[in-house]
Protein backbone atom coordinates (compact mmCIF):
# COMPACT_ATOMS: atom_id res chain seq x y z
CA UNK A 1 0.00 0.00 0.00
CA UNK A 2 0.96 3.80 -0.68
CA UNK A 3 0.60 5.10 2.92
CA UNK A 4 0.36 8.68 3.95
CA UNK A 5 0.72 9.18 7.69
CA UNK A 6 0.16 12.38 9.80
CA UNK A 7 3.27 13.40 11.31
CA UNK A 8 1.33 15.22 14.19
CA UNK A 9 -1.01 12.71 15.12
CA UNK A 10 -0.08 9.80 13.44
CA UNK A 11 -3.16 9.31 11.51
CA UNK A 12 -2.92 6.96 8.04
CA UNK A 13 -4.36 7.09 5.01
CA UNK A 14 -4.31 4.70 2.41
CA UNK A 15 -3.90 7.18 -0.86
CA UNK A 16 -5.69 4.51 -2.83
CA UNK A 17 -8.31 4.48 -0.96
CA UNK A 18 -8.69 7.99 0.24
CA UNK A 19 -7.41 11.08 -1.16
CA UNK A 20 -3.61 11.37 0.33
CA UNK A 21 -4.55 15.53 0.87
CA UNK A 22 -5.49 16.77 4.65
CA UNK A 23 -5.00 14.81 7.99
CA UNK A 24 -8.52 13.29 8.24
CA UNK A 25 -8.15 14.56 12.16
CA UNK A 26 -7.05 17.83 11.07
CA UNK A 27 -10.08 19.98 12.44
CA UNK A 28 -10.25 21.22 16.25
CA UNK A 29 -7.29 20.66 18.05
CA UNK A 30 -3.93 22.04 18.87
CA UNK A 31 -2.14 19.19 16.93
CA UNK A 32 0.55 20.16 13.65
CA UNK A 33 -1.89 18.25 11.20
CA UNK A 34 0.31 17.41 7.82
CA UNK A 35 0.44 14.17 5.65
CA UNK A 36 3.71 12.89 4.91
CA UNK A 37 4.44 10.14 2.80
CA UNK A 38 4.84 7.06 5.18
CA UNK A 39 6.82 4.79 3.28
CA UNK A 40 9.32 5.70 1.06
CA UNK A 41 10.71 3.60 -2.11
CA UNK A 42 13.52 1.22 -0.94
CA UNK A 43 16.97 2.21 -2.93
CA UNK A 44 15.16 4.21 -6.10
CA UNK A 45 16.18 4.36 -9.09
CA UNK A 46 17.42 7.64 -11.64
CA UNK A 47 16.12 7.96 -14.88
CA UNK A 48 17.87 9.02 -17.73
CA UNK A 49 15.16 11.52 -18.94
CA UNK A 50 15.23 14.96 -18.68
CA UNK A 51 11.77 14.97 -18.00
CA UNK A 52 12.26 15.07 -13.51
CA UNK A 53 8.57 13.21 -13.26
CA UNK A 54 10.25 10.52 -15.55
CA UNK A 55 13.55 10.81 -13.77
CA UNK A 56 12.61 10.67 -10.28
CA UNK A 57 9.41 8.43 -10.95
CA UNK A 58 10.45 5.64 -8.40
CA UNK A 59 11.10 8.30 -5.83
CA UNK A 60 7.57 9.77 -6.40
CA UNK A 61 4.13 8.40 -4.53
CA UNK A 62 2.03 8.63 -7.12
CA UNK A 63 4.42 6.53 -9.33
CA UNK A 64 4.39 3.65 -6.64
CA UNK A 65 0.40 3.61 -6.53
CA UNK A 66 -0.20 3.21 -10.05
CA UNK A 67 2.26 0.28 -9.97
CA UNK A 68 0.36 -1.28 -7.31
CA UNK A 69 -2.63 -0.85 -9.16
CA UNK A 70 -1.34 -2.81 -11.69
CA UNK A 71 -0.74 -0.22 -14.48
CA UNK A 72 2.87 -0.76 -16.58
CA UNK A 73 5.95 1.68 -17.02
CA UNK A 74 4.75 2.63 -19.57
CA UNK A 75 1.17 4.24 -18.31
CA UNK A 76 3.07 6.30 -16.45
CA UNK A 77 5.44 7.72 -19.29
CA UNK A 78 2.05 7.80 -21.28
CA UNK A 79 0.62 10.33 -18.59
CA UNK A 80 3.26 12.60 -18.07
CA UNK A 81 3.67 12.58 -21.48
CA UNK A 82 0.24 13.43 -22.11
CA UNK A 83 0.47 16.39 -19.80
CA UNK A 84 4.05 17.68 -21.00
CA UNK A 85 2.44 17.90 -24.42
CA UNK A 86 -0.31 20.04 -23.10
CA UNK A 87 1.90 21.89 -20.85
CA UNK A 88 3.95 23.09 -24.15
CA UNK A 89 0.67 23.73 -25.85
CA UNK A 90 -0.14 25.84 -23.06
CA UNK A 91 2.66 27.48 -21.44
CA UNK A 92 5.46 26.75 -24.62
CA UNK A 93 7.39 23.76 -22.89
CA UNK A 94 6.72 21.25 -20.20
CA UNK A 95 8.93 20.00 -17.20
CA UNK A 96 13.25 19.59 -17.73
CA UNK A 97 16.08 19.40 -15.30
CA UNK A 98 16.39 23.41 -14.80
CA UNK A 99 19.69 24.86 -14.60
CA UNK A 100 22.05 25.28 -11.79
CA UNK A 101 26.02 26.87 -12.08
CA UNK A 102 28.38 28.08 -9.78
CA UNK A 103 28.08 31.93 -10.50
CA UNK A 104 31.65 33.45 -9.36
CA UNK A 105 30.39 36.91 -10.12
CA UNK A 106 27.68 36.93 -8.30
CA UNK A 107 29.85 36.05 -5.44
CA UNK A 108 32.47 38.17 -6.06
CA UNK A 109 30.08 40.95 -5.41
CA UNK A 110 29.31 39.84 -1.54
CA UNK A 111 32.92 38.95 -0.93
CA UNK A 112 32.26 35.58 -0.72
CA UNK A 113 35.24 33.20 -1.66
CA UNK A 114 33.85 29.79 -2.38
CA UNK A 115 31.50 28.89 -4.93
CA UNK A 116 28.17 30.56 -5.02
CA UNK A 117 25.45 27.66 -6.79
CA UNK A 118 22.47 29.51 -8.16
CA UNK A 119 19.48 26.78 -9.26
CA UNK A 120 17.55 28.77 -11.84
CA UNK A 121 13.78 28.05 -11.27
CA UNK A 122 12.87 31.23 -13.64
CA UNK A 123 12.55 29.09 -16.86
CA UNK A 124 10.46 26.39 -15.12
CA UNK A 125 6.46 25.61 -16.29
CA UNK A 126 4.57 28.84 -15.19
CA UNK A 127 7.95 30.95 -14.40
CA UNK A 128 8.66 29.72 -10.72
CA UNK A 129 8.97 25.95 -8.84
CA UNK A 130 5.73 26.31 -7.63
CA UNK A 131 3.92 24.25 -10.55
CA UNK A 132 6.14 20.93 -9.78
CA UNK A 133 4.05 20.98 -6.72
CA UNK A 134 0.98 21.26 -8.37
CA UNK A 135 2.53 18.44 -11.20
CA UNK A 136 2.64 16.03 -8.62
CA UNK A 137 -0.96 16.04 -7.47
CA UNK A 138 -2.30 16.32 -10.75
CA UNK A 139 -0.17 13.27 -11.01
CA UNK A 140 -1.67 11.61 -8.35
CA UNK A 141 -5.46 12.44 -9.51
CA UNK A 142 -4.66 11.05 -13.06
CA UNK A 143 -3.25 7.83 -11.51
CA UNK A 144 -6.44 7.67 -9.71
CA UNK A 145 -8.64 8.09 -12.45
CA UNK A 146 -6.71 5.67 -14.99
CA UNK A 147 -6.34 2.95 -12.25
CA UNK A 148 -9.88 3.38 -10.98
CA UNK A 149 -9.14 3.91 -7.77
CA UNK A 150 -11.49 4.19 -4.78
CA UNK A 151 -9.94 7.31 -4.07
CA UNK A 152 -10.76 8.97 -7.37
CA UNK A 153 -14.35 7.87 -7.64
CA UNK A 154 -16.24 11.02 -9.52
CA UNK A 155 -13.38 12.98 -9.47
CA UNK A 156 -13.54 14.46 -12.59
CA UNK A 157 -16.95 16.35 -11.48
CA UNK A 158 -15.19 18.26 -8.60
CA UNK A 159 -13.73 21.44 -9.45
CA UNK A 160 -10.26 22.48 -8.31
CA UNK A 161 -9.40 25.03 -5.79
CA UNK A 162 -6.80 27.37 -4.79
CA UNK A 163 -6.43 30.56 -2.59
CA UNK A 164 -3.38 32.61 -4.18
CA UNK A 165 -2.67 35.49 -6.08
CA UNK A 166 0.80 35.02 -6.97
CA UNK A 167 3.21 32.07 -8.95
CA UNK A 168 1.37 28.88 -7.11
CA UNK A 169 -2.03 30.31 -8.86
CA UNK A 170 -0.57 31.06 -11.78
CA UNK A 171 1.39 27.37 -11.69
CA UNK A 172 -2.14 25.96 -10.60
CA UNK A 173 -3.65 27.65 -13.63
CA UNK A 174 -1.13 26.30 -16.09
CA UNK A 175 -1.18 22.63 -14.77
CA UNK A 176 -5.30 22.98 -14.54
CA UNK A 177 -5.55 23.75 -18.16
CA UNK A 178 -2.94 21.07 -19.04
CA UNK A 179 -5.35 18.52 -17.55
CA UNK A 180 -8.26 20.17 -18.72
CA UNK A 181 -9.71 20.27 -15.38
CA UNK A 182 -11.64 23.49 -13.91
CA UNK A 183 -9.78 25.77 -11.73
CA UNK A 184 -11.46 28.07 -8.60
CA UNK A 185 -8.80 30.75 -7.97
CA UNK A 186 -9.44 32.68 -4.60
CA UNK A 187 -7.64 36.04 -4.67
CA UNK A 188 -7.96 39.48 -3.19
CA UNK A 189 -9.36 42.67 -4.70
CA UNK A 190 -5.97 44.46 -4.89
CA UNK A 191 -4.27 41.24 -6.58
CA UNK A 192 -2.16 42.04 -9.26
CA UNK A 193 -4.00 43.29 -12.74
CA UNK A 194 -1.34 41.58 -15.24
CA UNK A 195 -1.81 37.72 -13.07
CA UNK A 196 -5.74 38.25 -13.18
CA UNK A 197 -5.47 38.87 -16.76
CA UNK A 198 -3.48 35.65 -17.29
CA UNK A 199 -5.46 33.69 -14.76
CA UNK A 200 -8.54 34.59 -17.04
CA UNK A 201 -6.64 33.54 -20.57
CA UNK A 202 -5.83 30.09 -19.07
CA UNK A 203 -9.71 29.51 -18.24
CA UNK A 204 -9.58 29.91 -14.28
CA UNK A 205 -12.67 30.80 -12.37
CA UNK A 206 -12.00 33.99 -10.52
CA UNK A 207 -13.11 34.87 -7.07
CA UNK A 208 -12.78 38.32 -5.62
CA UNK A 209 -12.58 37.75 -1.48
CA UNK A 210 -13.84 40.80 0.31
CA UNK A 211 -12.80 41.08 3.78
CA UNK A 212 -16.74 40.18 5.74
CA UNK A 213 -17.61 42.27 8.83
CA UNK A 214 -16.73 40.29 11.96
CA UNK A 215 -14.22 38.12 9.79
CA UNK A 216 -10.90 37.52 11.03
CA UNK A 217 -8.74 35.34 8.79
CA UNK A 218 -7.38 35.59 5.36
CA UNK A 219 -10.47 36.01 3.53
CA UNK A 220 -9.11 34.11 -0.06
CA UNK A 221 -8.33 31.24 2.30
CA UNK A 222 -11.75 30.79 4.34
CA UNK A 223 -13.53 31.09 1.02
CA UNK A 224 -11.38 28.42 -0.63
CA UNK A 225 -11.93 26.17 2.58
CA UNK A 226 -15.53 26.73 2.22
CA UNK A 227 -14.95 25.47 -1.20
CA UNK A 228 -13.16 22.56 -0.22
CA UNK A 229 -15.71 21.41 2.01
CA UNK A 230 -18.15 21.81 -0.51
CA UNK A 231 -16.22 19.19 -2.58
CA UNK A 232 -13.69 20.92 -4.15
CA UNK A 233 -10.43 19.37 -4.50
CA UNK A 234 -7.43 21.53 -2.58
CA UNK A 235 -5.01 22.61 -5.22
CA UNK A 236 -2.53 24.85 -3.57
CA UNK A 237 0.66 24.69 -1.58
CA UNK A 238 0.06 24.64 1.66
CA UNK A 239 1.06 21.48 2.92
CA UNK A 240 -1.84 21.36 6.16
CA UNK A 241 -4.15 21.21 3.29
CA UNK A 242 -2.26 18.85 0.42
CA UNK A 243 0.26 17.03 2.20
CA UNK A 244 0.82 15.68 -1.41
CA UNK A 245 1.84 19.13 -3.14
CA UNK A 246 5.07 18.69 -1.21
CA UNK A 247 6.23 15.50 -2.96
CA UNK A 248 6.42 16.85 -6.45
CA UNK A 249 8.84 19.97 -5.40
CA UNK A 250 10.85 17.29 -3.80
CA UNK A 251 12.05 16.39 -7.35
CA UNK A 252 13.95 20.02 -7.26
CA UNK A 253 16.11 18.81 -4.00
CA UNK A 254 16.77 15.22 -6.05
CA UNK A 255 18.16 17.72 -9.27
CA UNK A 256 20.31 19.47 -6.94
CA UNK A 257 21.47 16.55 -5.29
CA UNK A 258 21.68 14.54 -8.05
CA UNK A 259 24.04 17.50 -9.32
CA UNK A 260 26.52 17.66 -6.30
CA UNK A 261 27.09 14.64 -5.88
CA UNK A 262 27.94 14.55 -9.76
CA UNK A 263 30.66 17.35 -9.32
CA UNK A 264 31.79 16.22 -5.72
CA UNK A 265 30.61 19.11 -4.12
CA UNK A 266 28.58 19.29 -1.36
CA UNK A 267 27.34 23.45 -0.62
CA UNK A 268 28.16 23.99 3.48
CA UNK A 269 24.63 25.80 3.63
CA UNK A 270 21.57 26.21 1.18
CA UNK A 271 19.52 29.37 1.87
CA UNK A 272 15.70 29.44 1.22
CA UNK A 273 13.32 32.06 0.94
CA UNK A 274 10.21 31.10 3.22
CA UNK A 275 6.59 32.31 2.53
CA UNK A 276 3.67 29.15 3.64
CA UNK A 277 6.71 26.80 3.58
CA UNK A 278 6.19 24.18 0.74
CA UNK A 279 9.68 24.86 -0.51
CA UNK A 280 11.63 24.54 1.77
CA UNK A 281 9.88 21.14 3.94
CA UNK A 282 9.69 19.90 0.10
CA UNK A 283 13.78 20.80 0.22
CA UNK A 284 14.03 19.45 3.64
CA UNK A 285 12.77 16.12 2.59
CA UNK A 286 13.99 15.69 -0.92
CA UNK A 287 17.82 16.28 0.44
CA UNK A 288 17.20 13.82 3.63
CA UNK A 289 15.87 10.87 1.18
CA UNK A 290 19.08 11.80 -1.47
CA UNK A 291 21.05 11.33 1.60
CA UNK A 292 19.20 8.20 2.67
CA UNK A 293 19.65 6.86 -0.74
CA UNK A 294 23.37 7.41 -1.20
CA UNK A 295 23.63 10.72 -3.39
CA UNK A 296 24.74 13.05 -0.65
CA UNK A 297 27.00 12.39 1.98
CA UNK A 298 25.98 14.76 4.27
CA UNK A 299 23.36 17.71 4.13
CA UNK A 300 23.89 21.17 3.19
CA UNK A 301 22.69 23.14 6.42
CA UNK A 302 19.35 24.08 5.51
CA UNK A 303 19.01 28.06 6.53
CA UNK A 304 15.80 29.41 5.81
CA UNK A 305 15.17 33.26 4.92
CA UNK A 306 12.12 35.56 6.31
CA UNK A 307 11.85 39.32 6.03
CA UNK A 308 11.99 41.37 8.68
CA UNK A 309 8.14 42.40 7.86
CA UNK A 310 7.01 38.65 8.46
CA UNK A 311 8.96 36.02 9.96
CA UNK A 312 6.66 33.42 11.93
CA UNK A 313 8.48 30.57 11.25
CA UNK A 314 11.93 32.01 13.20
CA UNK A 315 9.53 33.27 15.90
CA UNK A 316 8.80 29.56 15.86
CA UNK A 317 12.45 27.95 15.88
CA UNK A 318 13.17 30.51 18.76
CA UNK A 319 10.57 29.11 20.84
CA UNK A 320 11.64 25.16 19.79
CA UNK A 321 15.34 25.79 21.55
CA UNK A 322 15.57 22.88 23.58
CA UNK A 323 11.98 21.25 22.80
CA UNK A 324 11.46 17.82 21.38
CA UNK A 325 10.00 18.03 18.00
CA UNK A 326 7.34 15.49 18.87
CA UNK A 327 5.94 17.47 21.39
CA UNK A 328 6.08 20.56 19.78
CA UNK A 329 3.91 18.73 17.17
CA UNK A 330 1.14 18.49 19.79
CA UNK A 331 0.78 21.49 20.58
CA UNK A 332 1.03 23.81 17.23
CA UNK A 333 -0.17 27.45 18.87
CA UNK A 334 2.71 28.00 21.05
CA UNK A 335 4.97 27.69 17.82
CA UNK A 336 3.10 28.33 15.14
CA UNK A 337 -0.07 31.31 14.59
CA UNK A 338 -0.87 33.95 11.73
CA UNK A 339 1.66 37.19 11.88
CA UNK A 340 -0.37 40.16 13.60
CA UNK A 341 0.11 42.85 11.75
CA UNK A 342 0.11 43.51 8.08
CA UNK A 343 3.39 42.90 6.26
CA UNK A 344 4.84 45.17 3.60
CA UNK A 345 8.10 43.98 1.80
CA UNK A 346 9.60 44.17 -1.88
CA UNK A 347 9.78 40.23 -1.81
CA UNK A 348 5.89 40.33 -1.21
CA UNK A 349 5.79 36.42 -2.06
CA UNK A 350 6.87 35.38 1.26
CA UNK A 351 4.73 37.35 3.33
CA UNK A 352 2.04 34.40 4.07
CA UNK A 353 1.09 35.50 7.90
CA UNK A 354 1.62 31.54 8.81
CA UNK A 355 4.44 28.73 7.93
CA UNK A 356 2.04 25.99 7.61
CA UNK A 357 4.63 23.65 7.27
CA UNK A 358 7.05 24.66 9.75
CA UNK A 359 7.42 21.40 11.47
CA UNK A 360 8.99 19.61 8.93
CA UNK A 361 11.04 22.66 8.03
CA UNK A 362 12.16 22.52 11.81
CA UNK A 363 12.90 18.72 11.47
CA UNK A 364 15.31 19.62 8.40
CA UNK A 365 16.54 22.94 9.96
CA UNK A 366 17.42 20.52 13.37
CA UNK A 367 19.14 17.50 11.06
CA UNK A 368 21.38 19.47 9.34
CA UNK A 369 22.73 21.93 11.51
CA UNK A 370 20.87 24.53 10.13
CA UNK A 371 18.63 27.75 11.41
CA UNK A 372 16.55 30.63 10.19
CA UNK A 373 17.79 34.08 9.22
CA UNK A 374 15.74 37.26 9.28
CA UNK A 375 16.59 40.11 6.46
CA UNK A 376 15.70 43.81 6.24
CA UNK A 377 14.82 45.19 3.32
CA UNK A 378 18.10 46.74 2.30
CA UNK A 379 19.49 43.15 2.27
CA UNK A 380 16.65 41.97 -0.18
CA UNK A 381 17.13 44.73 -2.47
CA UNK A 382 20.62 44.04 -2.79
CA UNK A 383 20.11 40.42 -3.43
CA UNK A 384 17.67 41.12 -5.71
CA UNK A 385 19.88 43.67 -8.27
CA UNK A 386 22.60 41.72 -7.65
CA UNK A 387 21.10 38.93 -9.32
CA UNK A 388 19.66 41.50 -12.10
CA UNK A 389 23.51 42.83 -11.90
CA UNK A 390 25.57 39.64 -12.10
CA UNK A 391 24.11 36.81 -13.47
CA UNK A 392 21.31 36.14 -16.54
CA UNK A 393 18.68 35.71 -14.62
CA UNK A 394 15.73 37.53 -14.44
CA UNK A 395 14.15 36.72 -10.83
CA UNK A 396 11.95 38.68 -8.72
CA UNK A 397 12.85 40.09 -5.47
CA UNK A 398 10.60 37.57 -3.85
CA UNK A 399 12.55 34.80 -5.73
CA UNK A 400 16.15 36.02 -5.10
CA UNK A 401 15.75 36.50 -1.25
CA UNK A 402 17.17 33.02 -0.09
CA UNK A 403 20.45 35.21 -1.72
CA UNK A 404 19.82 38.19 0.83
CA UNK A 405 20.29 35.17 3.79
CA UNK A 406 23.57 34.69 2.40
CA UNK A 407 24.40 38.35 2.69
CA UNK A 408 23.06 38.45 6.38
CA UNK A 409 24.61 35.86 7.33
CA UNK A 410 27.99 35.42 5.82
CA UNK A 411 29.38 32.92 8.27
CA UNK A 412 27.31 29.89 7.49
CA UNK A 413 29.30 28.59 5.22
CA UNK A 414 32.49 29.11 2.26
CA UNK A 415 29.99 27.15 -0.37
CA UNK A 416 26.51 28.09 -0.31
CA UNK A 417 23.71 27.39 -2.69
CA UNK A 418 20.40 29.09 -3.36
CA UNK A 419 17.09 29.02 -5.81
CA UNK A 420 16.17 31.46 -7.74
CA UNK A 421 12.99 31.06 -8.89
CA UNK A 422 9.85 33.44 -10.32
CA UNK A 423 10.30 34.99 -13.05
CA UNK A 424 10.22 39.11 -12.84
CA UNK A 425 6.82 40.09 -14.51
C1 LIG B 1 9.45 32.77 -6.23
C2 LIG B 1 9.09 32.19 -4.93
N1 LIG B 1 10.07 31.66 -4.16
C3 LIG B 1 9.77 31.11 -2.97
C4 LIG B 1 8.49 31.11 -2.48
C5 LIG B 1 8.25 30.51 -1.13
O1 LIG B 1 7.60 29.31 -1.22
P1 LIG B 1 6.71 28.76 -0.04
O2 LIG B 1 5.46 29.59 0.00
O3 LIG B 1 6.46 27.36 -0.41
O4 LIG B 1 7.50 28.92 1.22
C6 LIG B 1 7.45 31.65 -3.24
C7 LIG B 1 6.05 31.63 -2.74
O5 LIG B 1 5.17 32.25 -3.24
C8 LIG B 1 7.75 32.20 -4.50
O6 LIG B 1 6.80 32.73 -5.28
Amino acid sequence: MVGFRCHGCGAQVDAGLALAFRCPNADGNDVDHVLVVDNEAPSPSIGSETDPFLRYRAWLSPYRLAREAGLPDTAWADLVGQLDNALTTVDGHGFRVTPMADRPALAEAFGLSGALFVKDETGNVSGSHKARHLMGVMLYLRVLETARLPAGDNIRSRRLAIASCGNAALAAAVVARAANWPLDVFIPPDADMSVKARLRELGAQITICDRRPGETGDPCYLRFREAVAAGAIPFGVQGTDNGLAIEGGRTLAFEMAEEFHRIGTIPDALFVQVGGGALASALAQGLALARANGLLPKLPKLITVQTAGCAPLARAWERLDGIDLATAAKTRSKFMWPWETTPSSLAHGILDDETYDWWAIAEGMRASGGSTVVVDEAQVAAAHRAGRTHTDIVASATGTAGLAGAIAKPEAGKQIAVIFSGVER
